[in-house]
């Protein structure tokens, strides 16, 4: 009988991941301060802020301080996360911290960006992120191997979404677009870790499916928790090129590949189940993104 904790037989596989996930990211360290335009900086106090001072189009603007108000959520993912594996191996301990170190900068940089160009009220700034960070973050989940499987769609889906956004960013703030492809190289780097992780677990036991299938149907992102989060969903599909179509193509559809899904042979009734829910979702999801193609083509045969 499976259990939902990760395999102690994956062990020496996990210390190589995190060996490789070390050497990789001590390659591309960086610095936040380095990536700030600090020469745009003026105190609060001798100019105060206002509105004329915005430079940034609203949708660019929103989709930054989305992403910034889900990194500061940090603490409550850390503490999920040393919940979730407080008995499982060392290595993955060991990684958590140095996941956490590594997060622990990005919502330094996007608030320091922000408030330095001053695109965004710092009041309202500081009480909305207040506000997230008290609301918290608890997911319904708390088993390993689904937190496994949620954290490699959650760190993609940032990925995707930092270079998605740079490349809109990019006409309007050339540091703005490099300091999103600078969070979108350690989101990769995370992404690689977990997605390999639940990778070597299906090719050990493809029954281990049982416990991707909740997550991966029912993935929401952790910012979810923010205030007015369906609203600024809307305005970052439209203005900043990340949706539910860059969702399936860019994200449900890359991990549903990489980890074999459609191929997996499981042996239980439960684990063949589970296999055929996930492909049904992924299929529903592939049919709603081909309609979406099929208007904005004819949109655009008709404009
Ligand atoms: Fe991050
Ligand atoms: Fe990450």
């Amino acid at each position: 009988m499976l259990n939902s904790d990760l395999d102690i037989r994956l062990e020496p596989r996990i210390q190589e991941l995190y060996r490789l996930h070390k050497e990789r990211s001590a390659n591309i360290d960086w610095s936040y301060h380095e990536f700030i335009p600090w020469d745009k900086a003026m105190s609060f106090k001798r100019v105060p802020w206002d509105e004329s001072q915005v430079t940034l189009p609203e949708g660019v603007i929103v989709a930054i301080e989305t992403a910034l108000l889900t990194e500061v959520n940090l603490p409550w993912y850390t503490s999920h996360l040393d919940y979730t594996f407080k008995n499982s191996m060392e290595v993955i301990n060991d990684f958590v911290r140095t996941w956490t170190a590594e997060e622990d900068q990005h919502s330094n940089l996007l608030e320091t960006y922000l408030l330095v160009t001053r695109n965004v009220n710092p009041t309202r700034l500081h009480q909305l992120r207040r506000r997230v960070v008290e609301n918290g973050w608890f997911p319904d989940f708390t088993n390993p191997l689904a937190t496994m499987a949620y954290t490699s769609l959650q760190e993609l889906a940032t990925l995707v979404f930092y270079n998605n956004v740079a490349k809109i960013a990019g006409a309007h703030d050339k540091d703005l677009a490099t300091l999103l492809r600078r969070l979108a190289k350690d989101e990769a780097l995370h992404y690689a870790f977990y997605r390999d992780t639940v990778k070597a677990h299906l090719e050990l036991d493809p029954n281990f499916i049982v416990f991707f299938e909740d997550v991966i149907i029912n993935f929401s992102m952790p910012g979810a928790v923010m205030p007015d989060f369906t609203e600024r969903m809307k305005t970052i599909a439209v203005d900043t090129n990340y949706g539910p179509l860059q969702y399936f193509d860019q994200v449900l559809d890359v991990v549903v590949k990489f980890w074999g899904i459609a191929d997996l042979e499981p042996t239980t009734d439960e684990a063949k189940q589970s296999q055929a829910n996930i492909m049904k979702y992924h299929g529903r999801l592939k049919r709603i993104k081909e309609r979406q193609e099929r208007q904005l083509e004819k949109a655009k045969i008709d404009a």
